[in-house]
């Protein structure tokens, strides 16, 4: 098995050794449900067959008044599937929430054997991760469990994009961190109130090539994310997690959803939320390596022999660097199809 770690391997020489060894399971999509939703809950079973990762949804977007029944339907639906390779994730509510200690000592006691990852929302420092890795370490111990439950953190404060670094490196359980753009929009006081995507309003336009200063100017819409997930893929590199954009909320416009989603992956994602099944196969197609790049990172790769010195490929350099480059993809390709 490959590991995140080893996945994302530092390609530097002197570049930090990795700790632990987790293993490396497809992540294209983190498909969200409602345990408290009964309609949701049924089709569990057909949904988690086409899903790398299924997660158990108990915060924002569910009622205060059905805070438990999620929490209780997550548990029931967990002992009731086995999910074979997808992944079981719970979303469990903020740290400073009334629910959060139930919902970690219920689950990692009821299901603790069955769930992979544990989402923690609105983390804004390392002390956060802290916190829930020794509630995690008790409860395990207490529970006999042979594994670590791992731990996902959800950048959506202006406070955790300043600590995302420290963030990152907070504990060997640490599997990834996802963009949370609503909350984060929020905490800035940006001026969106969409979740996710670009804006019509953030945009660059050409500057005008006569005196008329109204016509025929190119306008190009701006990504608002960018600098966020540059931010937070820099971090998750760096200590070997995987970094994720989170969800697009306009649910009908499935064209920028797949473009958000593709720059997230050009930036370096490997996955982003599906908050309906109409996402699943988008986030599927985008964080796969397209046939035409893999067989090109083939060609580069095998033309390069040992990696060092240069060659022409289709009237361009490549060289050992853009070697690299390739093998990232080939290295995804791979990771994809065990
Ligand atoms: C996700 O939780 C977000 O706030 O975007
Ligand atoms: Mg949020």
């Amino acid at each position: 098995m490959r590991s995140p770690r080893a996945f994302f391997r530092p390609l530097a020489v002197g570049a930090p050794v990795p700790n632990v060894d987790i293993p490396f399971k497809p992540s294209r999509m983190i498909h969200f449900f409602d345990p408290s939703n009964e309609k949701m809950a049924a089709k569990v079973p057909d949904i988690a067959a086409k899903v790398d990762i299924l997660l158990g949804n108990l915060e924002d977007a569910v009622k205060t008044d059905k805070k438990e029944a999620a929490r209780q339907g997550l548990v029931d639906i967990a002992k009731a599937n086995d999910f074979g390779d997808t992944q079981l994730w719970t979303r469990v509510n903020s740290l400073d929430s009334p629910w959060v200690l139930d919902d970690l000592i219920t689950l990692v006691t009821e299901i603790g054997d069955k769930l992979d990852v544990i989402m923690v929302p609105k983390v804004e420092g390392p002390q956060d991760i802290h916190y829930v890795d020794r509630i995690l370490a008790q409860l395990e111990a207490r529970a006999g469990l042979d594994r670590q439950i791992l731990v996902h953190a959800i950048l959506e404060t202006a406070e955790g994009v300043a600590n995302v670094e420290e963030i990152a490196a907070a504990s060997p359980r640490m599997q990834g961190i996802s963009l949370g753009p609503a909350d984060l929009a929020a905490s800035r006081r940006m001026k969106t109130a969409r979740v996710g995507g670009g804006h019509p309003g953030y945009l660059v336009r050409q500057d005008p090539t006569g005196d008329d200063l109204t016509e025929g100017r190119a306008i190009y819409q701006q990504d608002l994310w960018h600098y966020t997930i540059a931010r937070m893929v820099d971090a998750c590199a760096m200590n070997g997690i995987l970094p994720f954009y989170g969800p697009f909320g306009d649910i009908k416009d499935v064209v920028a959803c797949e473009d958000q989603f593709r720059n997230a992956f050009l930036l370096g994602c490997v996955g982003a939320w599906s908050l309906h099944p109409v996402q699943i196969d988008i986030a599927k197609k985008v964080f796969s390596p397209s046939p035409e790049d893999v067989a090109h990172a083939k060609r580069v790769v095998e033309a390069m022999g040992d990696g060092s010195g240069a060659v022409m490929i289709d009237g361009k350099m490549e060289d050992d660097a853009s070697c690299k480059q390739n093998i990232v993809m080939l290295d995804l390709a791979k990771a994809l199809a065990e």
